[in-house]
């Protein structure tokens, strides 16, 4: 990892096969997550970990592709991480860009298959670009969207529909329960739909802290 945030060094993808990775340990996440809330609350954007139940829910995604490249947008502490690395195909990419270099650091050390970076989501182009990609397959994304202003909404947004295939692509999000109605909440799904043809969203996840519904979106409009 270099010092100043910019980039902590990926590691490769393993060969198959691909090693699953063990139990998330949940709960020495959440005291890690819940410091990092306490210091930062705004840019971590929850105060527990997503739990294995949502992680799995969003990871679906990444199944209907034969050697998917996938970036993550906010692992964190892996949750999401960990749902994605046990549905990957042999064969598919995983990228995860994070913010804080704190959990950029533990997640090198935890996820040898994942290229970990440590960069905002909006540099997302220049991300894959750096890296030879021209389009992903599928983004999922654990970012704090409803705690973002709303420039920092659309410029991610359009990093991930520059960057996601227009036609097979998918990208994925999840939306707390209890704020799915707060005006942040609002915006951010009208910008979405603005850039997305299709967007759905899930019966609310309930064995999550707190409950979550997920939104799938595809078909990137071209007028966007
Ligand atoms: C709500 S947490 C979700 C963490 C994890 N994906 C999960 O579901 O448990 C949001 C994560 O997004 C990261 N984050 C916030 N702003 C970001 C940005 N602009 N670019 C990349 N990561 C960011 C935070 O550091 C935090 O790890």
């Amino acid at each position: 990892m270099r010092d100043g945030g910019v980039t902590v060094k990926s590691s490769t993808m393993s060969s198959s096969p691909r090693r699953r990775p063990q139990g998330s340990g949940y709960w020495s996440d959440a005291s890690v997550f819940l410091w990092s809330w306490l210091r930062s609350p705004g840019a971590t954007g929850a105060v527990l970990p997503s739990s294995q139940y949502l992680a799995s829910a969003m990871a679906q995604v990444v199944t209907r592709y034969e050697t998917p490249t996938v970036a993550e947008l906010g692992p964190g502490t892996g949750a999401l991480t960990t749902g994605i690395q046990r549905v990957l195909p042999p064969g598919g990419r995983h990228l995860a860009v994070e913010l804080n270099p704190g959990f950029a650091q533990r997640l090198v050390a935890r996820f040898p298959e994942v290229e970990v970076v440590n960069d905002s989501a909006a540099a997302l182009g220049r991300v894959l670009k750096e890296r030879g990609i021209e389009r992903v397959d599928a983004v999922v994304s654990g970012l704090p969207f409803t705690a973002f202003p709303v420039a920092l909404q659309r410029d991610v947004l359009d990093a991930v529909v520059a960057s996601v295939d227009p036609d097979n692509g998918v990208f994925t999000t999840f939306n707390y329960v209890g704020a799915y109605s707060m005006p942040a909440a609002q915006r951010f799904r009208v910008l979405l739909r603005r850039r997305f043809a299709e967007v759905m969203i899930s019966r609310p996840v309930l064995r999550n802290i707190p409950p979550a519904y997920v939104l799938t979106a595809r078909k990137v409009r071209g007028d966007t």
